[in-house]
This record gives C-alpha cells, structure tokens and sequence, in this order.
C-alpha cells in the first residue's frame, strides 16, 4: 500500500436526501460534494421529470436546485425512471404520496425485482392510491392525495422506509411515527433537524412533526463511509504502508464496519472530527492486520448492511469461521448479495454457506482462483475486486463497469491507494 491519501466521493444516502430535501425547500439550495454517480443522477433525472429545477451533478462543482416549496412536482406523462436506484424510487414514492396526480415509476431490471410491498402498504395506510405491478414490485403508478397521519412498526430495519414516509408526512401536513426493529442509518432525521422541523427520538421509534415550509439551504456532503470501506479494507489487506482517507462520513449509524474490523483486530485510527450537512466527518487511517474471525449479530447489521459483502470477502482471509447472522436483506439489494457472496467465495476455494438468513466464512490463506460474477452489482465488483488485491489472489471480475453506481473512479482510486499515483 503507498501510503497516498485518498478522497472518496459524497456520501450516497445524504446526497439522494439533500436534493429531495432541496426540491421541497422554499427556495435556491447548493450542495457542495454532492455523489456524481448513476443512482444519484437517478434522483436528479427524476426530479427534473416532475418539473424540478436540478443543475449539473458533476464532480468538484456545486450542484444548485431551485426548491418549489413543499409541493414542487408537476404531473408529467413520462414516466418516471429510477434506474438501478432503490433510495429514488422509495423515497421518491413518499414524496409523490402527497401530490393530487398520477405518476407511473419504473427502474432496471435489478429494481424491478425489489421489494416495494414496505413502502406501498404504510402509503395506502395514509391515503394514496398505489398500483404495482404483480409482487407488489415496479413498474407501479401512484396517485397522492390528502394524507392522513400514521403510526407505523416497520417489520424491517430500513433507512428507505422510514424517510420515505417521513417524507410523505412533510408533503401531506401530516406526522409520522415510524417504529423499527433496530436503528437503522439516521441522516434524514439529521438534515430535517437541521432544517428546523421537529424530530423526536424515543429508541427505535421516530417522529416527525408537519411545517409549514423547508428554508432553503447549502451546505457540503462527507464523503461516503461505504465507499471509504473499500480502502479500509485493501489498507488492512495490504503487506505494509497506511491508507490515509480524508473527509469520510462517520455517522455512528452507518459505521458499523470499523467496529467489526476492530473486533477481527484491525483497528482504524479516526483523526480530527467536524460536522457538515448535520454529519459528523473525519480522516480515516488504515493499517495492515492480522485478522481473526468475527461474529455479528442481527442488532448491528443495519450499520453495516452494504458493508457485509466486504466484511466477508476480509473474513475469507481471517483466521477461524465468521458468522453473519439476520443479514437476510441482502437478498433484496441490487442482486441476492448474500446468495452471490457465498457462490463467488466458494468458487475461489473459501468454505462459504449462507443459508436463510446466516452467512459463514471459513479464512484461508490459500490462493484464490477462479472468476467472480459480480452481475452488475457495484457493492459485489469493489468488494471483490478490494479480495483480489489481498496477496493470493489472483482472480478476475465478469463485469466492473457496475462501479459506476456509487463510485465511477473507484478503479482509479484503488490503483492509487495500492501504487501510491
Ligand atoms: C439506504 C439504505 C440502505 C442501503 C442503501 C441506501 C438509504 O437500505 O442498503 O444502499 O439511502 O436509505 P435500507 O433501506 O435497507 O436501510
């Protein structure tokens, strides 16, 4: 490793958060930082289908939004396409909940075998009127309305859920309470707090009150604790040097990772700490480790549930037998990550199952050959890609142009962090 520091792009979930948020503000908003990638543009292209002024999303500049107020969005006959991105199309079903007209929302294929029925059903609670497609999954049209308030207990633990319906709250006047099984990642209820809108937090139970308008903001975005992740862990990987990450998002609900990097014994070094956008930020150093084996529970998933593909790519090279356990969502991402990480793992000579909702790895020092299907999933394609830089592997990757989803130079940026420039 050459010890060069490297600066990830925006934080993902805040940046899809900030210009939805900045689409309902009474006014202009500017967001330094914002993540350029194809499941931001995703929201961005969607919002300027429903009439919403976005400007350029481009790397090192500010993207600036012209907010509408509350009820920023015209019908339109296109129909909305949110791509790859699940945050576009569930928080997007929230907002449109609380507009009198009917859309019609779609995504790639990958979308468009995930899970809607956990927004759909607490949105008809409410008062809209939602038609999806058999399974309960998109294509789906929806017509919005006047919402009543809700009171919801969310089987599952999920960030999508709750801002979804907080935000259909906000559109429709009305509160919402949103009770989860654990904490999951807590950035909109940062951003609206920021904003002046009243949030109360009772454990895992939520609720956010009605205003009458969004003051318009700026702000920058941290960069994307995810994202980092991968370099943690080729730092970690590595025979020797540091990796030094500037600027990395480490709100306590999305870094989950260095906690169990920390238990496997590869503690990362935090340096400095500030806050932006309601987040708090800080420089991450990484360091080659001996790992051991790690067990995590089902309470701390949802701080790492885009993390655990890479957790058990490392765990593939620690000493003993990881278990995963409750890390069933996976099978509702972008690909049935758990069935895939277990398939691609086992191809490469590690003893991996995952059965129901459990994932083990055995570590093994032996070299890794063999060829990784990542099919289009960008979180499979940087995880694999961080285990074939780990010495032994020697293995390649089907498709990497996924990447693009969340993190279009992570090529150029690994090869930084492995070569030093
Ligand atoms: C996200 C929440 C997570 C995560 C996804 C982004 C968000 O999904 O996997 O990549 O921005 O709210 P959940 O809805 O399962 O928490």
């Amino acid at each position: 490793m050459g010890g060069r520091s490297i600066r990830v792009p925006g934080d993902k979930s805040i940046t899809h958060r900030a210009l939805m948020l900045a689409a309902l503000a009474s006014g202009r908003c500017s967001l330094g930082g914002a993540l350029a990638a194809a499941d931001t543009r995703a929201t961005a292209g969607a919002l300027r289908t429903l009439g919403v002024t976005v400007g350029r999303l481009a790397a090192a500049c500010a993207v600036r939004v012209a907010g509408g107020g509350l009820h920023p969005f015209r019908a339109t006959s296109r129909v909305v396409d949110c791509r790859n991105s699940g945050t576009t199309a569930r928080l997007l079903l929230g907002l449109l909940a609380g507009h009198p007209f009917e859309t019609a929302l779609t995504g790639d294929r990958s979308l468009r075998r995930r899970p809607m029925a956990r927004i759909t059903e607490p949105l008809r609670l409410m008062g809209a009127a939602i038609d999806a497609a058999e399974g309960e999954v998109l294509p789906a049209r929806i017509r919005g309305g006047p919402l009543a308030p809700l009171l919801w207990r969310s089987p599952v633990a999920a960030a999508q859920v709750k801002t979804a319906l907080f935000f259909a709250g906000l559109v429709g006047g009305v509160p919402v309470t949103v009770t989860e099984p654990f904490h999951s990642r807590d950035h909109s209820e940062r951003m609206l707090r920021l904003l002046g809108v009243r949030v109360d937090s009772d454990g895992t139970t939520t609720t956010v009150h009605p205003v009458e308008q969004l003051p318009a903001f700026e702000g920058d975005v941290p960069g994307d604790y995810s994202s980092a992740a991968y370099f943690l862990a080729a730092g970690v990987l590595a025979r020797h040097g540091e990796v030094v990450l500037e600027g990395v998002g480490v709100n306590p609900t999305r870094t989950g990772f260095g906690r169990v990097l920390e238990r496997m014994g590869a503690p990362i070094e935090t340096q400095g700490r500030w806050m932006s956008l309601g987040e708090p930020a800080a420089t991450l150093v990484a360091r080659p480790a001996h790992l051991r084996a790690a067990v995590v529970g089902p309470e701390e998933v949802p701080s790492m549930v885009d993390e655990v593909p890479l957790l058990a790519c490392l765990a593939a090279r620690a000493e003993g037998t990881s278990v995963f356990r409750g890390v069933g969502e996976l099978r509702y991402k972008e690909s049935d990550r758990l069935a895939l990480v277990a398939m691609n793992l086992a191809t490469l000579g590690v003893v991996a199952h995952a059965e129901g909702d459990t994932l083990r790895v055995t570590g093994t020092d032996r070299p890794l050959r063999g060829r990784v299907v990542t099919a289009g999933d960008h979180r499979l394609a940087m995880a694999f890609a961080v285990l074939g830089t780990a010495p032994g592997g020697e293995f390649e990757l089907d498709d990497v142009r996924c990447v693009s989803v969340s993190y279009p130079g992570f090529f150029s940026d690994l090869q930084m962090a492995l070569t030093g420039g």
